[in-house]
């Protein structure tokens, strides 16, 4: 039986950002101005201070002003609402993150409805999601995750994904929501599937394009997936890993990997698949921002 072709996100994110780094380069000649990335930690979830430092050397290595905010994790709502209040006011400033999830006491909604929609970089401002459903990419910006994971599509299948079925499962405003959107507007016939949608395999059997967004450890299996399909596995999931002794762990994804490679026509490690790409979107999405806020006009899409 033919296996799948690996989907490598490593290389696809390493060209995306060697591209945004010439662009940054050419926008610093043309303006004197450096795209500017304020990222935004409270508390220490470990996790959480992976992803942050991972945005923050990005940032730097793409050649943009890059400032990390690290609170403490009993900050109050207040202070970090005046933060974002000051970096909404500060011109060096193009993008804002606010790594997610915030400590309990403080409200996610309120704080991501205070970021500047057009310094929103995660696309998480009810205003860029309103402009992704309706169909204006070209002002928008869009999450992360769903950018990297349909950009790697495009690479993949080289042809038009219009007239495809897309299965999405999940229904996160992260991921799920915003994918199913971008699917939809690449005019992919598109199902988004949950925790109680009824005979799950039966409906990604359907599926020429399946993206698997539900964070549970390889819940897809090999035998639901059509042959010849493409399969973007988002999920990141650490799991104890007997063979490599007593409280090894590894990264797994929302996909039997093993079993789907068998049967996909392309199909995206973890780790090295959708994980480099978010990153690499996130620059880009800082890149856009800034040239939209310097009033620049726009380059050619990256993907
Ligand atoms: N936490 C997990 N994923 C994300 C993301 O894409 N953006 C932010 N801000 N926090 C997250």
């Amino acid at each position: 039986m033919s296996k799948a072709n690996l989907i490598d996100g490593k290389a696809v994110a390493a060209s995306v950002r060697s591209e945004i780094t010439a662009r940054a380069a050419r926008l610093l000649a043309e303006t004197g101005k450096r795209p500017g990335l304020a990222v935004v930690l409270v508390g220490e979830d470990p996790a959480s201070q992976v992803y942050v430092r991972n945005k923050d050397r990005a940032a730097e290595a793409c050649g943009f002003h890059s400032v990390k905010h690290t609170l403490a994790a009993d900050t109050s709502e207040a202070s970090l609402l005046a933060l974002v209040t000051q970096l909404n006011e500060d011109d060096a400033i193009h993008g804002i993150l606010v790594q997610l999830p915030l400590p309990g006491h403080i409200d996610e909604t309120k704080v991501l409805r205070l970021i500047r929609p057009e310094k929103d970089v995660d696309g998480f401002h009810p205003v860029n999601v309103g402009l992704l459903a309706t169909g204006a990419r070209d002002t928008a910006l869009v999450p992360c995750t769903p950018a990297g994971s349909l950009a790697l599509l495009k690479r993949t299948l080289q042809t038009p994904l219009a007239g495809l079925n897309a299965v999405v499962i999940g229904r996160s405003n992260i991921v799920g929501k915003p994918m199913a959107a971008l699917l939809l507007a690449e005019s992919c016939t598109v199902t988004i599937a949950h925790s109680r949608t009824k005979d799950l395999p039966e409906v990604v059997r359907g599926a020429d394009i399946v993206v698997a967004a539900v964070g549970r450890p390889e819940m897809v299996r090999g035998s639901w997936i059509k042959p010849g399909a493409t399969v973007i596995d988002v999920g990141i999931n650490r799991v104890p890993d007997p063979a490599k002794g007593e409280g090894a762990t590894k990264l797994v994804g929302d996909v039997a990997f093993a079993e789907a490679a068998e049967v996909a026509g392309a199909i995206t490690p973890v780790p090295g698949g959708v994980g480099p790409m978010t990153i690499a979107m996130l620059m880009a999405n800082t890149l856009t921002a800034a040239r939209r806020q310097l009033g620049v006009a726009p380059e050619p899409e990256l993907f």
